[in-house]
């Protein structure tokens, strides 16, 4: 959808620029306002695209130097904008799944994985089929010193590999069930925590599994290899970058807070253009372009690490506030893959699927720019945190999401600019228009009438890893 142009009036940049302009736009606007006008006009869509073109060269995984790399470019941009600028770095424990897996029967290699939190090792014994391996199957079964070859079904991977290596199992080997995925492919789960991760245990196929138990129902002895390494879990250090800008105009200032944030890193094997290094530019170049305008209300310009890790950076910066900085946070807009041109259209997610300051703010500021952008309900990223504290949240997004979503293609070729500079413009109007001199101070969690209509589809491509 194409903006509507509007010329901009020359008295208005100069007020803008000496910070004295006052909201004359306070009443419900169908059009863009002369400073929407500015704001959509200053955003330099290319320099958002240079930076997710920087951003996404390799996985910007949580506690890695790439991650660090990441931060120093975003703490250096930051600072060039003048913006005071503060690295919050925290640590966590961080599972890094297996770098070597492999399933071998005699000559022949079995295409397998690794299921999350298996132990590490290298076993060569006879394999026993055990059926689902569940306690019954079990009964009077010595699996001492042997690998247990288990179908997938009915209890969780955990509860298979402690019934078995109760029995004397050294290491367990699962077989998916038929029709459950590809029948030739080996799945992936996980075991739900390192606690569990008693001996190595890996996932196969229907197919490769049946073969399996064929040959011993047949009274052949089998012997096999299972070889993991590399599964562990680590202490690492992720990063927060805090960027602020504080109130300053002629106007009185409110001590109220806005936050436009975005998530830095990304999932392993996947360059993050979208997810989120989109967020993450988009989030300099507003930072870029509101670092001089005046406002009475303090903006801070946040990027997360360690979001894929189960939003472990917001729920550090959010614990790391007073009550009082809690409650002067009036609107956190999180944007989080706002660029593929693949997905679909601008959406803004509440945890609750309730509207609030940031879908009232967000959606009149869609509306003035002649984008029609609905809410709707999903958790799944660093809006939630702050949602938990009471604080006004939403996500930006699009949906449905594109088939490249945590994957190594999701790359700088799929980035859109024009879905860039509509995310931008959006956000910015509308971050802007809370945090502009003489408007009045936001209610905490503000009783606003629902505009937009509730989106009623949520698409979720991703799904966790099964533990069963
Ligand atoms: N950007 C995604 C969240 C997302 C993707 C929301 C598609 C809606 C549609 C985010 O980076 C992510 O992958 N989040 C995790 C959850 C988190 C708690 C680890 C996820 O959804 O698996
Ligand atoms: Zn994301």
């Amino acid at each position: 959808m194409a903006l509507k142009k509007h010329a901009i009036p020359l008295c208005l940049v100069a007020a803008l620029a000496l910070g004295t302009t006052t909201s004359a736009f306070a009443a419900k606007q169908e059009d863009p306002t002369p400073i929407d006008q500015i704001l959509t006009k200053a955003i330099k869509v290319d320099n958002i695209y240079n930076d997710i073109k920087y951003l996404s060269k390799k996985p910007r995984v949580s506690g890695t130097k790439e991650e660090d790399k990441a931060v120093k470019y975003i703490e250096k941009k930051f600072e060039s904008f003048g913006l005071k600028t503060e690295v919050q770095p925290f640590e966590f424990e961080k599972y890094f799944g297996a770098s070597e897996v492999s399933f071998t029967v005699g000559e022949e290699e079995i295409p397998s994985n690794a299921l999350d939190y298996t132990a590490n090792g290298n076993v060569t014994a006879e394999l026993v089929y055990v059926g689902l391996g569940k306690a019954e199957d079990l009964e009077g079964v010595d699996l001492t010193g042997k690998i247990a070859l288990i179908q997938r079904g009915d209890i969780t991977f955990a509860e298979k590999l402690a019934n078995a290596v109760e029995k004397g199992a050294e290491a367990a080997v699962i077989f998916n069930r038929q029709g459950a995925g590809d029948d030739d492919a080996p799945f992936g789960g996980t075991l739900g925590g390192a606690e569990n991760g008693v001996a190595p245990i890996i996932g196969i196929s229907y197919n490769a599994g049946m073969d399996l138990v064929e040959q011993l129902e047949a009274g052949e002895s089998v012997t096999a290899t299972v070889h993991v390494d590399g599964s562990e879990v680590r202490t690492v250090t992720s990063h927060n970058v805090i960027a602020t800008k504080p109130a300053k105009s002629d106007a009185p200032e409110t001590d109220q807070i806005v936050i436009i944030g975005a998530h830095h890193d990304s999932v392993e094997g996947a360059p993050g253009a979208n997810d989120d290094a989109s967020g993450t530019a988009t989030t300099l170049e507003l930072a870029r372009v509101m670092a001089k305008m005046p406002t009475d209300t303090e903006i801070r310009f946040i990027t997360f690490g360690a979001e894929e890790d189960g939003l472990v950076g917001s729920y550090e910066y959010v614990d790391s506030l007073s009550e009082d900085e809690q409650k002067s946070i009036v609107a956190m807009f999180q944007l989080d893959m706002v660029g593929s041109r693949d997905a679909g259209d601008l959406i803004m997610y509440t945890v609750d699927g309730n509207p609030n300051n940031v879908t009232k703010y967000g959606g009149d500021a869609a509306e003035r720019l002649d984008y029609d952008v609905p809410y709707g309900q999903e958790s799944r990223s660093d809006h939630v945190p702050f949602y938990e504290a009471g604080i006004p949240a939403a996500l930006f997004i699009h949906s449905p999401s594109e088939p490249w979503y945590h994957s190594p293609e999701d790359t700088i070729d799929k980035i859109s600019k024009e879905k860039l500079k509509q995310v931008a413009s959006i956000v910015g109007a509308a971050a802007y228009n809370i945090a502009e001199p003489n408007t009045p101070a936001l209610p905490m969690k503000a009783k606003v009438k629902a505009k937009s209509k509730k989106n009623v589809e949520i698409h979720r491509l991703h799904v966790d890893k099964p533990t069963k």
